[in-house]
């Protein structure tokens, strides 16, 4: 698969099969991510893991969240089970992270570059049959969701990424064409 191929035809993928992702996979896909460019080569990325009992956990917590929109006790747990079971049963998961530097200036470069090297893995994903789902959202700050990662001080989770292969792909999403984006500054 060529870098165009796999630009446009990478999706947010919503349900996998239960085929096992196995360690040496996702050493392979952290290996593509920690490739992406790094002002000051801070190397800010960290990849959490997340095996079965950890992802139920950050499960929880979103169900929790997702639960407060929910008035009838039962339907609240019914939501927090939901989640929690989707998560444990996921393939794979990873949280990522980016450190916290002191300074603000290199700080949205580090987070940046994070998110660069979030999108090499999920590129290099599709080169071995994998879809990703990557996430973010409140719960990222979420003390709770902090503690089932067991993300370090000076860390900040910015996303997550669910990682399998794809039960079903969808339709890609509608784009606007790129010049309605772009100045040509003369
Ligand atoms: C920073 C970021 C955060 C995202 N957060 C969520 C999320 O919380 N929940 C979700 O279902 N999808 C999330 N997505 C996926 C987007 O919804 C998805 O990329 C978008 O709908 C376009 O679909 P595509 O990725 O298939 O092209 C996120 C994507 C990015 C880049």
């Amino acid at each position: 698969m060529n870098i165009s191929q796999a630009i446009s035809e990478r999706r947010s993928i919503k349900s996998f099969t239960d085929r096992l992702i196995s360690p040496k996979e996702i050493e392979r896909l952290i290996a593509a991510a920690v490739l992406a460019p790094n002002h000051r080569m801070t190397e800010p990325w960290r990849f959490y893991v997340l095996g079965p009992e950890a992802r139920a956990g950050f499960g929880r917590v979103l169900g929790h969240r997702k639960a407060k929109r929910v008035d009838e006790p039962d339907a609240k747990m019914a939501v927090v089970e939901k989640v929690e079971a989707s998560h444990r049963d996921l393939p794979a998961m990873l949280a990522v992270a980016t450190t916290l530097d002191e300074n603000p200036e290199i700080r949205e470069e580090d987070y940046a570059a994070t998110y660069m090297a979030i999108q090499n893995l999920c590129l290099s994903a599709l080169e071995f049959g994998f879809g990703t789902h990557v996430k973010s959202g409140g719960v990222m700050d979420d003390p709770r969701a902090r503690e089932a990662v067991g993300v370090r001080q000076g860390e900040r989770i910015i996303a997550t990424i669910a990682v399998g292969e794809p039960a079903a792909v969808p339709d890609g999403k509608p784009r606007s064409s790129a010049d309605q984006f772009t100045t040509w500054v003369p």
